[in-house]
């Protein structure tokens, strides 16, 4: 059982992919006509040239939308896959779950004809975020440990560009920092649970911080404290788009 067979359950409930976002997504695809998606989840930023979607846990492949590419289920490290299968492999928000990523980004690289495109994030601007920082730091704990740097990434794949993916303040895709201006989502179960940061640091864990949360915001304090964000229409949270030509 992997652990999105336990924590996937109601991932598609919130984690729906932004059209922004997809919009950069796919151009850093640039013109690849077919694409392998790793770590594809329910298929969220799948490019119509999706020919086949790697995903470890039944859970998320079961969220999978009718009509998706096929998938598979395995895990990067060893792709049941021909070389140079696609024009482009993407893998998003899933290195920090592989148990071997030299071996994952390695097994990218062989199946990718043109472009390796790796969507993840800069823990060094990401533990800056104000959920984080100032309630639940438990939460960070777990990135802390996970995290993989992008200089790290980029080597692994021979070079590459880094390129910053903003998010929206309106953004319809419920991932960690979703909701930098909507804090009292964070109070909500259902947005928690799509989020594997908080989900895995367990509501236990994160009970104190959310009451916090929850009492600052009644009373005002985090809307004064915060005043900044709330001019913003899109933030740094530190989410960074990997891109690199293989050949
Ligand atoms: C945060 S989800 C992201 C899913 C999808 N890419 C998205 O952006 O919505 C992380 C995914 O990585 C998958 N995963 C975990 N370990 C993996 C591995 N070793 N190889 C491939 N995928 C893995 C998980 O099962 C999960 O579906």
């Amino acid at each position: 059982m992997t652990v999105y067979d336990s924590i996937g359950a109601t991932y598609s409930s919130t984690r729906r992919p932004d059209p922004r976002i997809a919009a950069r997504i796919h151009s850093a695809l640039g013109d690849a006509r077919t694409v392998v998606n790793v770590g594809a989840g329910a298929g969220s930023y799948e490019p119509a040239g999706t020919v086949l979607a790697v995903e470890p846990s039944a859970v998320m492949i079961a969220q999978r939308p009718a009509g998706a590419a096929p998938a598979v289920q395995a895990v990067a490290e060893s792709l049941p896959v021909a070389d140079d299968a696609a024009d482009a492999v993407m893998a998003l928000l899933t290195v920090h779950h592989w148990t071997d990523l030299a071996a994952g980004l390695a097994e990218l690289r062989r199946i990718a004809r043109r472009r390796v495109v790796v969507l993840t994030w800069d823990q060094r601007v990401t533990r800056e975020f104000w959920l984080l920082r100032e309630y639940v730091p438990e939460a960070t704990a777990i990135d802390e440990t996970r995290a993989v740097p992008v200089e790290v990434l980029a080597e692994l794949l021979g070079g590459a560009r880094i390129e910053t993916v903003p998010v929206p303040h309106d953004c319809v895709d419920g991932f960690g920092a979703a909701y930098w201006r909507r804090p009292s989502a964070y109070l909500e179960r259902v947005v928690r649970d799509g989020i594997s940061m908080l989900a895995q640091t367990g509501e236990e864990a994160l009970a104190p911080g959310l009451a916090r949360l929850h009492a600052d915001l009644a009373s005002g304090r985090w809307h004064e404290q915060h005043a900044d964000l709330l001019e913003l229409d899109e933030l740094d949270a530190g989410y960074r788009l990997v891109i690199a030509d293989v050949s």
